[in-house]
């Protein structure tokens, strides 16, 4: 009996794994063809640097002792790369596997624009600027808690984003991230630069949380992809690895860590460097690659976004935390917060920006608060939230 029931289990695992490619179409030939573009030789990479610098206005906030900032990573633990090269996260042929397409392998999902539902308010809170409520339609499968800032001349972004290591609730697709996106095009086509850290089993495999780049050129229709995914990001930083874990992370009212990221133009050759910590430089997107962006930002964004199809259907909410899984409300020790943010325009200098909007998706779901404490420290911005709960049923 106990046989039967083991073999027939097997026999359903086998099928359903059958089933699960059959319906995933997957070509053999292809998956290989992505696999061996993605296996880069170890090559010799130029070691560039960025060839400027921006002075920053600090203004430091009194928590800043209590918290720590994470340089290391997991990986080094067992060796670090040899000179003149750099570490690559390594794609196998499982990883491929698992995604919805080849091509899509790697990149996130879709951003589509729900249009009719922009006269549905029910749902959504809209952005305040200046204390005027800006109408953006909300994003399908997607939850957002954010603060962003708009203009025509940014020209860098940084933060200091809080580490922490969220649940989610099915694995499939989903992804929770805590990241900054430097963006720039017409309606809803857009570029974007992004870094930060995200859970996303999908892509990386398993649920640690991971350092990330990502970038598209059309609002994830068909170009760009996370990390060194596909060829863009010039990666010339031998000590961090894209798509790494990013450990320890912080917990309730223990240990605070953070990761400090920055996005900066170079004026003179429109590249946009990533920096992590305080100055060190992980690599550049070229400023070739951009329409847009080849110039300056117009929109940045600073914060937490879920992607579940279980998101603002009533009665069925995923229970992807978004953050720590905690509310904005909860504060410094529970919350997560993204703070020392800045901004860089043409002036050059690395400033708050001259003024922010806020917007959530889900109020109830997941939450937001930017919290300036007193006079002369720049806000601190906490956003985040469990997802499902009595009021987000
Ligand atoms: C918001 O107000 C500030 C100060 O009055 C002003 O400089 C800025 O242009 C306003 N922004 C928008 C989008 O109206
Ligand atoms: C940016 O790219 C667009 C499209 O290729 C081009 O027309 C524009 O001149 C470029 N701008 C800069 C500042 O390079
Ligand atoms: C939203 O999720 C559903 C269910 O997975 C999927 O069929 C649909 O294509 C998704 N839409 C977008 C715009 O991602
Ligand atoms: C904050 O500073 C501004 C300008 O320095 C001042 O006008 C304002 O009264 C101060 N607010 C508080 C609450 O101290």
């Amino acid at each position: 009996m106990g046989k039967l029931n083991i073999s027939r289990l097997f026999l359903v695992l086998i099928l359903s794994y059958l089933s699960d490619r059959a319906n995933g179409r997957v070509n053999f030939k292809a998956l290989d063809a992505k696999l061996k573009q993605l296996k880069k030789p170890a090559v010799k990479t130029i070691q560039m640097k960025p060839s400027f610098d921006f002075k920053e206005e600090k203004s430091n906030t009194e928590k800043e002792s209590s918290s720590k900032l994470l340089m290391s990573q997991t990986w080094q633990r067992s060796g670090s790369c040899p000179e003149g090269t750099i570490p690559i996260r390594r794609i196998r042929r499982k990883d491929l596997l698992r995604a919805d397409s080849i091509d899509g392998f790697g990149r996130k999902p879709r951003e589509i624009v729900s249009k009719s539902s922009t006269t549905n308010q029910k749902d959504s809170h809209f952005p305040f600027i200046n204390n005027t409520n800006i109408i953006l339609p909300p994003l399908i499968n997607q939850s957002v808690a954010m603060l962003f800032t708009l203009g025509s001349n940014f020209i860098g972004a940084k933060g200091d984003i809080n580490v922490w290591n969220p649940s989610l609730s099915s694995p499939h697709q989903e992804f929770t991230a805590a990241q900054i996106f430097v963006k720039n095009g017409p309606g809803d086509v857009f570029e974007s630069l992004e870094s930060g850290w995200t859970v996303f089993p999908n892509v990386y495999g398993d649920r640690r949380t991971r350092f990330f780049t990502h970038w598209t050129l059309d609002s994830y229709t068909s170009t760009g992809c996370f990390d060194l995914n596909c060829d863009g990001f010039v990666h010339t930083n031998p000590q961090i690895a894209l798509g790494a874990a990013v450990e320890p992370v912080s917990t309730q009212l223990g240990e605070q860590y953070y990761i400090t990221l920055g996005i900066y133009m170079d004026p003179t050759t429109s590249n946009w460097w990533l920096k992590y910590g305080d100055d060190t430089a992980i690599g550049y997107w070229p400023g070739t690659l951009f329409s847009f962006l080849n110039h300056s930002s117009t929109l940045v964004e600073w914060g937490g976004r879920i992607y579940n199809p279980n998101v603002k259907k009533p009665n069925h909410h995923t229970k992807a935390g978004m953050g720590s899984g905690q509310f904005a409300s909860a504060l410094y020790g529970k919350a997560c917060f993204i703070r020392n943010i800045a901004i860089v325009d043409f002036s050059m200098a690395l400033k708050y920006p001259d003024w922010v909007g806020t917007w959530a998706d889900e109020f109830n779901c997941y939450s937001l608060y930017n919290d300036q404490e007193s006079n002369g420290t720049s806000p601190v911005f906490y956003f985040g939230g469990p997802g499902r709960n009595p009021d987000c049923p």
